[in-house]
Formats: C-alpha cells, sequence, structure tokens
C-alpha cells in the first residue's frame, strides 16, 4: 500500500470517528482510530537529549492538569524565562570552527556512509555577528517561539492585566543583549497592541556590583567543583561514532571530541533551519549520551551538585515568596523575569525541584533519571509559579495555595501536596521554601558594599525608554550592547 493509500485510509478512518464519537450509544464508539496515542514518541525525540542546547520542548508531565482546577483562579504569576532559541556563543563558535575546518582538512572526496550528506551539507552561520544572538528563521526560531509564548501567556494570564486601569505594568530582563531581546518579543506577545505604552522594561545589569538585587547573582567565593573541572567528553559512544565515521569515509581520522563538537554544532542547526542532517548520523544511543554530559554540565557546574548555587538561586526563591504573601492586591499579579539557564537551575536546585537524591554518577547514566537539562531547561526554558485563590471543595479548604509549573507542567512538592490540583498552601509553602533556603549574602560571602536583598521587584521604573531596541547602549559588565 502506497503512502497516498494509507493517508486515504487513515482519513475515513478520522471521518468514521468523527461521525461516531456523538453518538451516546456505546455501540457507536466502534472506530478503527485508537482514540488515544500509544506511541509515546517524545521519549525518543532528539529534543530530550541534547540538554539545554536546542529548541524548546514542554517538560514530560506527571499527568496533572495544566488548568487551575475547578475551585481555584489563577492571582498572580511569577515567571523567569530563559532566551529562545539562539545561535552558538561566539566562544563556542571557535571550537566548531576548529572541528568543521579539522574535518574538511582530510580530503575526503566523496563523503559515504552516514556522512554522505557533506557532499551538499553547508555550515548554517551566515555571518560572525549572528553568534549569540536569538535565530530568527525556521520553525523554532528564538523570536518566534518567544512572541508565542507570550501570545500564550495572554490566554492563559490574560484576565491578570487590568486594560482599563493606567497603571504600568513592569517587567524585568538581565541586562545581555539576547535576554533583553527575549523579553521585548515576549512582551509584544502577551500585551499585543498595547506593548509600548502600558509595559515598563527594567533591565538589570548583570554586573557583580549588584550582588543579590540581580536576576544573575553569583557567588564571587565559588570555585567549581571537583566533578564539574572533570567532565570529559573522551566517552567510549563517541570514540564508537568516530570508528563508524573513519571506517566508512578512509582518511578520515576524527577523535571522540571532534565528535562531541560535530554533535554540539548540529543541535544548533535545528534552532537555525529546524532540522539537521547531522542528526541521524549519530545513534540514538549517541545522542542519550551527548545529552547526559549536559545533564553533568548542569549539575555540578550551575546545580544541585555544587552547594553554592543553591544560596545563588535561594535569592529570587526568598523574594519571589515575599511577593506571593504580599499577594496581588498589595504588589500586583504579573511578575514577568528574563535570564539565562545558570540563573534558573540554581532557584530549581535552591527549591529542591527535580533535584536527584544522589549525585549524578560520571562513569553511567542512570535510569530513570529526574536531571535530565532536556526536561528541565532547553532553550526557552522557565520556571512558573502560580498562586491560586481557591473555594472550598468537599476535599480541600478555601484559601491561597501555590503550584510550580516547570516548561509547562505541574511539578508537586513531595512533601507538601494537599491543596487542589496537588498544589501547596501558601502557609505551607513558605514555611517549607523558607526552611530550605541558604542565606545567599553570608554563603557567598558577598561584599557588604553591594546590595545584599532583591529590591528591584518593589522599587521599578516605569519608563518604557527601554522596551524596544533603539540606538542605545544596554549595559553590561563594563561592556556595552546596542
Ligand atoms: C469562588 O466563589 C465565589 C462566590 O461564589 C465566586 O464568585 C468565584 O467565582 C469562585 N471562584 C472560583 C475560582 O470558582
Ligand atoms: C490598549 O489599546 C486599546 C486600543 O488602542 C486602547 O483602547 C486601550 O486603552 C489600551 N489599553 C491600555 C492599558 O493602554
Ligand atoms: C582529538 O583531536 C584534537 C585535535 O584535533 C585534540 O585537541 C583532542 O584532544 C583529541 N581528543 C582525544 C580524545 O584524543
Ligand atoms: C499544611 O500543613 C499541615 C501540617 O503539616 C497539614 O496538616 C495540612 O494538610 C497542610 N495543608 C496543605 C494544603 O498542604
Ligand atoms: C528573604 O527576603 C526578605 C525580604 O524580602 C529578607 O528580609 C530576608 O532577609 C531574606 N532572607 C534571605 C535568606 O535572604
Ligand atoms: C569590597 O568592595 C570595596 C569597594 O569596591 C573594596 O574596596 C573591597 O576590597 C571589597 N572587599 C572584599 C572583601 O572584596
Ligand atoms: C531606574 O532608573 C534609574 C535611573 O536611570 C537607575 O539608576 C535604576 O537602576 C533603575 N532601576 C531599575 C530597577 O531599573
Amino acid at each position: 500500500m502506497g503512502p497516498k493509500n494509507i493517508a486515504t485510509l487513515l482519513g475515513w478512518a478520522a471521518v468514521v470517528t468523527a461521525s461516531y464519537s456523538n453518538r451516546p450509544d456505546y455501540a457507536g464508539r466502534f472506530t478503527f482510530a485508537a482514540p488515544y496515542d500509544q506511541s509515546f514518541l517524545e521519549g525518543y525525540s532528539i529534543l530530550k537529549h541534547i540538554g539545554g542546547l536546542g529548541p524548546y520542548s514542554n517538560r514530560m508531565s506527571y499527568g496533572i492538569g495544566r488548568d487551575p482546577p475547578e475551585s481555584c483562579a489563577v492571582d498572580q504569576v511569577i515567571m523567569i524565562r530563559r532566551h529562545g532559541e539562539r545561535y552558538p556563543q561566539g566562544s563556542d563558535g571557535e571550537y566548531i570552527e576548529a572541528t568543521l575546518k579539522k574535518l574538511y582538512g582530510f580530503d575526503v572526496e566523496n563523503w559515504k556512509g552516514d556522512l554522505t550528506f557533506l557532499n551538499w551539507w553547508q555550515y548554517y552561520m551566515d555571518s560572525e555577528g549572528l553568534y549569540g544572538l536569538e535565530t530568527e528563521s525556521g520553525p523554532y526560531n528564538g523570536l518566534l517561539t518567544t512572541y508565542k509564548h507570550g501570545a500564550e501567556y495572554r490566554v492563559r494570564y490574560g484576565h491578570l492585566w487590568d486594560q482599563s486601569s493606567d497603571k504600568i505594568v513592569p517587567m524585568w530582563t538581565s541586562g545581555f543583549e539576547r535576554v533583553v531581546q527575549t523579553a521585548r518579543k515576549f512582551g509584544e506577545g502577551f500585551f499585543g497592541w498595547n506593548y509600548t505604552d502600558s509595559v515598563a522594561l527594567n533591565i538589570i545589569s548583570e554586573s557583580e556590583e549588584m550582588g543579590a538585587n540581580s536576576l544573575t547573582p553569583e557567588c564571587p567565593g565559588d570555585t567549581d567543583t571537583q566533578a564539574c573541572d572533570s567532565l570529559s567528553q573522551d566517552l567510549p559512544a563517541f570514540r564508537v561514532a568516530a570508528e563508524r565515521f573513519n571506517k566508512q569515509n578512509p582518511g578520515l581520522n576524527l577523535n571522540s571530541t571532534d565528535i562531541f563538537q560535530l554533535m554540539f554544532m548540529s543541535v544548533f542547526e535545528l534552532n537555525v533551519r529546524g532540522y539537521s542532517d547531522w542528526t541521524n548520523a549519530f545513534t540514538l544511543d549517541e545522542w542519550k549520551w551527548f545529552g547526559y554530559t549536559q545533564d553533568l554540565q548542569f549539575y555540578y557546574c550551575a546545580g544541585p551538585g555544587d552547594p553554592y548555587y543553591k544560596a545563588v538561586g535561594s535569592v529570587y526563591a526568598n523574594a519571589s515568596l515575599t511577593l506571593l504573601n504580599q499577594g496581588p492586591a498589595e504588589v500586583g499579579a504579573i511578575y514577568f523575569n528574563f535570564a539565562h539557564d545558570t540563573n534558573i537551575t540554581p532557584i530549581l536546585a535552591a527549591m529542591g525541584i527535580a533535584t536527584p537524591s544522589e549525585d549524578l554518577p560520571l562513569d553511567k547514566i542512570p535510569f530513570p533519571s529526574t536531571y535530565e537539562i532536556g526536561n528541565i531547561m532547553p532553550m526557552g526554558g522557565h520556571l512558573t509559579l502560580e498562586r491560586m485563590s481557591c473555594n472550598a471543595t468537599v476535599a480541600t479548604e478555601k484559601g491561597t495555595f501555590v503550584r510550580v509549573v516547570l516548561n509547562e507542567a505541574v511539578v508537586p512538592f513531595t512533601s507538601c501536596q494537599e491543596g487542589p490540583g496537588f498544589s501547596c498552601s501558601l502557609a505551607n509553602y513558605t514555611d517549607m521554601v523558607s526552611k530550605m533556603l541558604p542565606d545567599f549574602a553570608s554563603e557567598c560571602k558577598i561584599n557588604s558594599t553591594v546590595p545584599q536583598h532583591l529590591s528591584f521587584w518593589w522599587d521599578y521604573n516605569t519608563t518604557s525608554a527601554y522596551n524596544h531596541q533603539t540606538a542605545m547602549y544596554i549595559p553590561y559588565q563594563g561592556d556595552t550592547y546596542v
């Protein structure tokens, strides 16, 4: 049966399903099309095995409804979002270009086997100036997905924006070019035609001088953990891939490090073109290992495996706790913030979200693993705190509850899930979170001359001057970016 016939058959099955699905009698449920997807393909999706480098995908959920339970309405939302899909950073570009130079330097005239596509493939960077920026082409392009996310959140949280009020809605972004652009695109998506006049984008410098009053706080005393320093790319799986390519292409002599760099490079092609011929050159098991290199990187260098990062993440966790307790009537309902991956993974670590009970092993992949970066912080990854106001049900009391949503999946706390929709009461949440947070200023020994607390959520500017890109410069750690 050709593809066209299969399509016809599937179309016919859909018609049968549609015409019977509204019939009340049980016999009418007879259908050829299975109503529930049996494939669970996302487990095999490349998007889950490329760490935080490639296109966004939702976190695989526990099957808890994303919408608030029937007795509840969200009355305050506090989100921190990573920038959208981007090109490689300039510093990574150097390694990539060196590896491509090595690859083409072997003088293979006619590429064969898994690398046949190299006979026509070309690197996707059209211009040096694009390194580090949001992508702007293809189905996963960062500017587009960010705008779309804003528009989706308008549907979800639009009721929190009082359009009849003259009150300016502040948003906050760290002062890095691609992050600022992300904040603007999201704002355009959420506020639509009213973006320019209704919003005040506050750009918070990434300088260490900001101390705790920052979306990108740092621990000056932190030296890398030993595990972070000893992470290696010379893995057996990558040696196997190198040997396969070398055998298929006489003269070629790639090693495991080259394989890692080529995989790393190819992931960004998805952000730019939406597909990559490289994806199928590697086996799924090789991608599994590649993904694990990224899990280890975050876990030991910017996550729960580095004790300093819990202190770093406590800044945001603690300040958002204050916002939730003050509530929308006192401080407003919408808090949209923008930063980088390694500013959000510490917050998750501080709050114990997705933290495994044991350190990740360096020599093998744990199955199952709670710390998979593809499920935690892809491009566009975001942590959303929902404050919900709920009426009583037969099972739960009237009151204020909190839910943590990571990449659109509800993540309940093991020790606090008695509320509606597996939420935690605000009182219990406050008790639990305040007990687990280390003190940033003392743990990180930050200089007493810099701010010891986050205050920009309470003393923000209401100018719309930064809402759009202009000729002005955005300060970033002494450097200047347009
Ligand atoms: C809670 O009850 C009040 C009073 O009946 C009602 O106005 C409100 O819409 C209810 N809230 C939710 C989320 O159902
Ligand atoms: C949003 O835009 C509409 C149409 O221009 C306008 O009527 C409304 O006042 C605006 N609202 C705000 C909050 O600026
Ligand atoms: C692979 O070759 C590069 C030089 O082209 C070298 O820097 C790297 O250390 C090598 N990797 C291994 C595992 O030998
Ligand atoms: C809050 O904590 C108390 C004491 O542990 C517990 O009895 C109650 O069920 C909790 N409520 C919610 C909504 O989690
Ligand atoms: C948490 O924030 C409050 C005010 O927002 C502050 O008084 C308190 O010291 C902070 N705690 C830590 C551990 O930073
Ligand atoms: C704190 O900052 C001041 C002013 O920048 C500087 O003179 C001093 O050396 C710093 N102290 C420490 C411990 O870094
Ligand atoms: C508000 O603007 C003033 C003056 O430009 C600046 O010093 C301050 O850092 C700004 N605050 C925020 C939260 O952006």
